[in-house]
C-alpha cells in the first residue's frame, strides 16, 4: 500500500501537497513547526522533528510510509541528511524535489561564500545598509559586522531583541514580486544584498532588483547534502510515484 511523508515548509512542497491530494494518494504533510501560522495544506498534517535519522526511521515503521518526498528547503540539509539516512535503514523509497540553484546572469555583481560566517566575513568594515535574506534564524552570525544597518524579512514578529544592534524587520510571507522587492530595496536604501542561493521563483525576485539597480550581492552556496534521487518539478515526482506503483 502506498503512503507517502511529504517533508514541507516550501512553497514547492505546497503545490505537491495539492498534486497529491488531487490524485487521491495518501499522504501526511510534516511541517518542522517554524513559524506561528503554517500555511494550511489538502493533507492531513503533522507538526515538529521526529527525533532524529532513528526518531525518524521508527516513525516511517510505525506509520506504514512507503514513500517520502522531501521537498525542505535548499538549506534545511539536517533533515535532508536524515531522510536519506532513515530511508536507507527502513528501504523506503526517497525523492527530492529540488529547486535548480540561481545563476549569475549578464549585469549580475554576486560574490560566492560557503556559509552564512562567511557571508558576514565578506561584508565590507565601512557601514552599508546591507538586505539581510536569510530567514531569522542564524542571524546572530552578523552579530559581527554591528556597524551596518540590516533590513530583515521575517515570516513571524521576533520574539525578544534581535542580535543586531541596528536593524529593521519587515513581516512578510513569500512569494515575493518584482515590482515589490524594487521598491524595498530602493525605499530601504538598501546599498548589498546578502541571501543563500534558495533557488526557484518565490524568492528570486529580490535577485532580479538587485541586478536593476546595480546592487552587488552576497550569495550562500547551498550546504553539500549525500546523494539521493531528485527533480525539479511536481509532475517527476508524480511521475516517479506511479512509477514505483506500478499504475
Ligand atoms: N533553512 C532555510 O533557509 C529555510 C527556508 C525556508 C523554509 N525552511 C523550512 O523550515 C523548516 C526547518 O528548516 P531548517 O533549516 O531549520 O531545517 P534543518 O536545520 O534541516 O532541520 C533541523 C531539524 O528540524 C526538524 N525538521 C526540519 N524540517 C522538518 C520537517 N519538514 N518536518 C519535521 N521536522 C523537520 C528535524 O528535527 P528532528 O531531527 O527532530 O527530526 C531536523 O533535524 C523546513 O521545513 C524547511 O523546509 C527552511
Amino acid at each position: 500500500m502506498t503512503r507517502v511523508l511529504l517533508l514541507g515548509g516550501t512553497t514547492e512542497a505546497s503545490r505537491m501537497a495539492a498534486a497529491l491530494a488531487r490524485d487521491g494518494v495518501e499522504a501526511v504533510f510534516s511541517y518542522a513547526g517554524r513559524t506561528a501560522a503554517p500555511v494550511a495544506q489538502p493533507l492531513p498534517v503533522r507538526v515538529g522533528g521526529f527525533g532524529g535519522a532513528e526518531g525518524l526511521a521508527a516513525w516511517l515503521q510505525a506509520e506504514g510510509i512507503s514513500h517520502v518526498i522531501d521537498a525542505t528547503h535548499p538549506f534545511a540539509a539536517q533533515m535532508s541528511r536524515n531522510a536519506v539516512a532513515a530511508c536507507a535503514a527502513t528501504g523506503t523509497a526517497l525523492i527530492a524535489l529540488e529547486r535548480r540553484p540561481w545563476a549569475a546572469g549578464p549585469g549580475d555583481d554576486w560574490t560566492h561564500v560557503a556559509d552564512l560566517d562567511a557571508a558576514a566575513a565578506a561584508l565590507p568594515d565601512e557601514p552599508e545598509r546591507v538586505f539581510l535574506a536569510i530567514g531569522r534564524q542564524h542571524l546572530a552570525a552578523f552579530a559581527a559586522k554591528p556597524q551596518h544597518h540590516y533590513l530583515l524579512r521575517l515570516v513571524d514578529p521576533p520574539e525578544g531583541a534581535l542580535p543586531l544592534p541596528d536593524a529593521e524587520a519587515v513581516i512578510s510571507r513569500g512569494p515575493f514580486g518584482y515590482d515589490d522587492d524594487l521598491e524595498l530595496l530602493r525605499s530601504r536604501r538598501i546599498t548589498r544584498l546578502v541571501t543563500k542561493n534558495a533557488g526557484g521563483e518565490g524568492a528570486r525576485a529580490k535577485l532580479d532588483a538587485a541586478r536593476t539597480l546595480g546592487l552587488p550581492v552576497i550569495v550562500v552556496d547551498r550546504p553539500a547534502l549525500p546523494p539521493r534521487e531528485s527533480v525539479e518539478t511536481v509532475a517527476e515526482v508524480l511521475a516517479w510515484l506511479h512509477a514505483e506503483r506500478g499504475v
